[in-house]
């Protein structure tokens, strides 16, 4: 029997200005389970995630998470359901300067109200999951491109969400280091029980996923099941 998805998009119609950026997109993803979105530049799939995070606010259509109606939530309603249950990986400055590796890891458990000690040793924790535990003690601006991305998804799981989005989560990384990062990403999250939605340009990280959406002209034109 097949289960009900955790996240549903339905319809989502999204305007910049003129720009039709998001025109009649549906998606759904299921517990547990990897999503990649793929599809040229410009096609909507930033949009496309954002809505489903709850970021972006579509001009019509709905989002339902756990049978709750995300784009009818108050701001604060949504804002702590991100906090609490949903994570984020972007491709670019996502780390806060001023925090060490290992501080930043531990912000979103402060947030949400855990005490420090508790904090850093589950930071700690994940850093070393993603091996880089060698720069805990480093601000991101001294690690490389790799490091920080993988502070970064160790800072999206810690909390242990349910959804995990990802924007190009290695497009910055040369082959090899990106082809690392994706697989401890997707190990980490498997074990997590969390779902992973997440942007790719390329073919070799969309083959870590189970579904494949390819989005074009701001609509979802094709779903195939990849494993
Ligand atoms: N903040 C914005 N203001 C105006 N137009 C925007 C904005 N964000 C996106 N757009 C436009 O909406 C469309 C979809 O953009 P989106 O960022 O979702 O594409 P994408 O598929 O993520 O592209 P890429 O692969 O290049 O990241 C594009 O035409 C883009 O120019
Ligand atoms: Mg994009």
């Amino acid at each position: 029997m097949a289960t009900e998805p955790l996240l549903v998009a339905e319809n989502l119609h999204l305007r910049f200005g003129t720009t039709v950026a998001l025109d009649s997109a549906s998606v759904a993803v299921h517990a547990g389970e990897v999503l990649a979105l793929m599809g040229p530049s410009g096609s909507g799939k930033s949009t496309l995630l954002h809505c489903l995070a709850g970021i972006l606010h579509p001009d019509a259509g709905r989002v339902t998470y756990a049978g709750r109606d995300l784009t009818a939530m108050h701001d604060s309603e949504r804002s702590a359901l991100r906090r609490t249950e949903l994570g984020l990986v972007f491709q670019f400055g996502q780390l806060v300067p001023e925090l060490t590796c290992l501080e930043n890891v531990a912000l979103p458990l402060r947030l949400n109200g855990a005490p420090r000690r508790a904090a850093l040793r589950s930071a700690a924790a994940w850093l070393e999951r993603l091996e880089v535990s060698d720069v805990a003690g480093k601000r991101p601006g001294q690690v490389s491109g790799g490091q920080g991305q993988r502070v970064a998804v160790a800072r999206s799981l810690v909390t242990r969400p349910r959804v995990v989005f990802a924007d190009e989560p290695t497009g910055a990384l040369d082959s090899l280091n990106g082809e690392r990062v994706m697989q401890l990403f997707v190990a980490a999250a498997r074990e997590t029980g969390a779902a992973v939605v997440l942007v790719t340009h390329e073919a070799r990280v969309a083959a870590y996923s189970d579904h494949e959406a390819v989005v074009r002209d701001g609509r979802v034109r094709t779903m195939e099941h990849v494993r």
